[in-house]
């Protein structure tokens, strides 16, 4: 398996772990498959700026490496181009991923959506393209080779 010089950069040397004392939203995913969690920390001030992002993971070092990305991507912008981060850009910015961890760029998109949804949730707002999280997250576009038919 092959990963990028990014990939490698940022599982080795990973941005923004940690938590947030009083956070505006967390989000909490697993992925059932592999049995990894995911847990992403947000502050919003209240133009919707996100001002600071961490994140905590019982996960790969693909899911390390691709929530580092994933809240370096995320800092400092509005909540409406957080919402834009998929696990494709994430991947992109990380110079790709082997296929069968693409998964894992998945629990890092999912993360940061289930953050931003708690925060809305606790706003009272709706936040227009964001959808409840699911508690599982299975990858839609990959089949690896443990999935039975
Ligand atoms: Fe589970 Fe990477 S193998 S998140």
């Amino acid at each position: 398996m092959q990963y990028s010089e990014k990939v490698m950069d940022h599982f080795t040397n990973p941005r923004n772990v940690g938590e947030l004392e009083d956070p505006s939203g967390t989000g909490t995913v697993g992925n059932a498959k592999c049995g990894d969690i995911m847990r992403v920390y947000l502050d919003i001030d209240e133009n919707g700026i996100i001002q600071d992002a961490k994140f905590k993971t019982f996960g790969c070092g693909a899911a390390v490496a691709t929530s580092s990305m994933a809240t370096e991507m995320i800092k400092g912008k509005h909540i409406s181009d957080a919402l834009k981060l998929t696990n494709r850009s994430v991947m992109e910015a990380l110079d790709g991923l082997p296929p069968i961890k693409v998964h894992c760029s998945v629990l890092a998109e999912e993360a940061v959506r289930a953050a931003l949804w708690d925060y809305a949730e606790k706003k009272g707002i709706k936040i227009d393209g964001l959808e409840k999280p699911a508690d599982d997250i299975h990858d839609g576009h990959h089949h690896d080779l443990q999935e039975s038919d």
